[in-house]
Protein backbone atom coordinates (compact mmCIF):
# COMPACT_ATOMS: atom_id res chain seq x y z
CA UNK A 1 0.00 0.00 0.00
CA UNK A 2 1.00 3.96 -0.85
CA UNK A 3 0.95 6.23 1.40
CA UNK A 4 0.95 10.14 0.66
CA UNK A 5 2.70 12.70 2.94
CA UNK A 6 1.49 16.02 2.80
CA UNK A 7 3.26 19.01 4.03
CA UNK A 8 1.94 22.25 3.59
CA UNK A 9 2.97 25.91 2.86
CA UNK A 10 6.49 27.53 5.07
CA UNK A 11 7.42 23.44 5.67
CA UNK A 12 10.16 24.10 3.06
CA UNK A 13 11.82 25.89 5.20
CA UNK A 14 11.67 23.69 8.71
CA UNK A 15 15.22 23.56 10.27
CA UNK A 16 15.88 27.05 9.37
CA UNK A 17 12.44 28.88 10.39
CA UNK A 18 11.71 29.19 14.13
CA UNK A 19 14.45 26.84 15.07
CA UNK A 20 12.95 27.00 19.12
CA UNK A 21 9.56 26.08 17.86
CA UNK A 22 10.30 23.28 15.15
CA UNK A 23 13.76 22.06 16.44
CA UNK A 24 16.98 21.62 13.49
CA UNK A 25 15.62 19.01 11.93
CA UNK A 26 15.13 20.22 7.96
CA UNK A 27 12.07 18.88 5.68
CA UNK A 28 14.69 16.73 3.60
CA UNK A 29 15.03 14.82 7.55
CA UNK A 30 11.81 14.05 7.97
CA UNK A 31 11.34 12.87 4.63
CA UNK A 32 14.08 9.67 5.62
CA UNK A 33 12.25 9.10 8.57
CA UNK A 34 9.32 8.35 6.54
CA UNK A 35 10.99 6.55 3.89
CA UNK A 36 12.73 4.13 6.67
CA UNK A 37 9.61 4.25 8.89
CA UNK A 38 7.40 2.76 5.50
CA UNK A 39 10.26 0.18 4.51
CA UNK A 40 9.79 -1.36 7.98
CA UNK A 41 6.09 -1.24 7.78
CA UNK A 42 6.04 -2.04 4.32
CA UNK A 43 4.42 0.89 2.96
CA UNK A 44 5.52 3.04 -0.41
CA UNK A 45 5.93 6.47 1.31
CA UNK A 46 5.59 9.74 -1.64
CA UNK A 47 6.55 12.70 0.36
CA UNK A 48 5.54 16.31 -0.94
CA UNK A 49 5.54 19.30 -0.08
CA UNK A 50 4.00 22.95 -1.64
CA UNK A 51 2.80 26.70 -0.60
CA UNK A 52 -0.17 26.60 -3.00
CA UNK A 53 -3.42 25.58 -1.74
CA UNK A 54 -4.56 24.46 -4.84
CA UNK A 55 -1.99 21.82 -5.59
CA UNK A 56 -2.18 20.61 -1.97
CA UNK A 57 -6.06 20.34 -3.20
CA UNK A 58 -4.98 18.16 -6.67
CA UNK A 59 -2.60 15.89 -4.79
CA UNK A 60 -5.78 15.01 -2.67
CA UNK A 61 -7.87 14.13 -6.06
CA UNK A 62 -5.06 12.56 -7.02
CA UNK A 63 -4.74 10.34 -4.21
CA UNK A 64 -8.23 8.79 -4.54
CA UNK A 65 -7.70 5.71 -5.94
CA UNK A 66 -3.87 5.64 -5.84
CA UNK A 67 -3.24 6.37 -2.37
CA UNK A 68 -4.34 4.08 0.51
CA UNK A 69 -3.94 6.49 3.33
CA UNK A 70 -3.28 10.20 3.60
CA UNK A 71 -0.72 12.03 6.23
CA UNK A 72 -1.56 15.55 6.37
CA UNK A 73 0.67 18.73 8.02
CA UNK A 74 -0.95 21.31 6.17
CA UNK A 75 0.60 24.04 8.23
CA UNK A 76 -1.12 27.31 8.62
CA UNK A 77 -3.86 25.56 5.69
CA UNK A 78 -5.03 23.45 8.57
CA UNK A 79 -6.79 26.89 10.09
CA UNK A 80 -8.23 28.17 6.80
CA UNK A 81 -8.36 25.83 3.75
CA UNK A 82 -12.22 24.75 3.36
CA UNK A 83 -11.47 23.50 0.33
CA UNK A 84 -8.63 21.47 1.55
CA UNK A 85 -11.24 20.34 3.96
CA UNK A 86 -13.23 19.56 1.31
CA UNK A 87 -11.23 17.64 -0.90
CA UNK A 88 -10.17 15.26 1.87
CA UNK A 89 -13.34 14.40 2.83
CA UNK A 90 -13.95 13.01 -0.78
CA UNK A 91 -10.90 11.08 0.46
CA UNK A 92 -12.22 7.54 1.43
CA UNK A 93 -8.99 5.87 2.90
CA UNK A 94 -7.48 7.08 6.52
CA UNK A 95 -6.30 10.33 7.29
CA UNK A 96 -3.68 11.13 10.41
CA UNK A 97 -2.98 14.86 10.46
CA UNK A 98 0.35 15.69 11.90
CA UNK A 99 1.66 18.92 13.50
CA UNK A 100 5.61 19.66 15.02
CA UNK A 101 4.52 21.75 17.03
CA UNK A 102 1.64 21.34 19.95
CA UNK A 103 -0.69 23.52 18.38
CA UNK A 104 -3.26 23.95 21.28
CA UNK A 105 -0.11 25.65 23.79
CA UNK A 106 -0.11 28.18 21.02
CA UNK A 107 -2.24 31.08 19.84
CA UNK A 108 -5.64 30.96 19.76
CA UNK A 109 -5.99 30.85 15.85
CA UNK A 110 -4.01 27.80 15.58
CA UNK A 111 -6.64 25.89 18.10
CA UNK A 112 -9.08 25.31 15.19
CA UNK A 113 -8.16 23.01 12.32
CA UNK A 114 -10.62 22.48 9.33
CA UNK A 115 -8.13 19.00 8.25
CA UNK A 116 -9.40 18.01 11.95
CA UNK A 117 -12.85 18.09 10.77
CA UNK A 118 -11.85 15.34 7.76
CA UNK A 119 -9.04 13.50 9.96
CA UNK A 120 -9.42 9.88 11.10
CA UNK A 121 -6.90 11.13 14.51
CA UNK A 122 -4.75 14.10 15.02
CA UNK A 123 -1.05 14.04 16.12
CA UNK A 124 0.72 17.14 17.48
CA UNK A 125 3.36 18.23 19.58
CA UNK A 126 5.98 15.46 19.04
CA UNK A 127 8.07 16.74 16.68
CA UNK A 128 8.94 14.74 14.06
CA UNK A 129 8.35 11.58 16.13
CA UNK A 130 4.77 12.49 15.10
CA UNK A 131 4.83 11.78 11.61
CA UNK A 132 6.95 8.10 12.27
CA UNK A 133 4.04 7.61 14.78
CA UNK A 134 1.07 8.26 12.19
CA UNK A 135 2.71 5.85 9.57
CA UNK A 136 2.27 3.10 12.26
CA UNK A 137 -1.12 4.52 13.03
CA UNK A 138 -1.97 4.34 8.89
CA UNK A 139 -0.73 0.87 8.99
CA UNK A 140 -2.81 -0.56 11.88
CA UNK A 141 -5.98 0.98 10.13
CA UNK A 142 -5.49 -0.57 6.92
CA UNK A 143 -4.40 -3.94 7.98
CA UNK A 144 -7.42 -3.83 10.07
CA UNK A 145 -9.80 -2.86 7.23
CA UNK A 146 -7.65 -5.76 5.17
CA UNK A 147 -9.14 -8.49 7.16
C1 LIG B 1 2.29 23.42 11.99
C2 LIG B 1 1.42 24.28 12.92
C3 LIG B 1 0.72 25.38 12.14
O1 LIG B 1 -0.06 26.19 13.03
C4 LIG B 1 1.73 26.28 11.47
O2 LIG B 1 1.09 27.24 10.67
C5 LIG B 1 2.72 25.52 10.66
C6 LIG B 1 3.27 24.27 11.20
C7 LIG B 1 3.11 22.38 12.78
O3 LIG B 1 3.56 21.41 12.15
O4 LIG B 1 3.31 22.53 13.99
O5 LIG B 1 3.13 25.93 9.58
O6 LIG B 1 1.43 22.73 11.10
Amino acid sequence: PSILVLNGPNLNLLGQREPELYGRETLDDVRRLCEREGETLGLRVDFRQSNHEGVLVDWVHEARGTAAGLLVNAGAYSHTSLALHDALRAFEGPILEVHLSNIYRREAFRHHSYVSLAATGVICGLGSEGYRIALQALRARLAAAAG
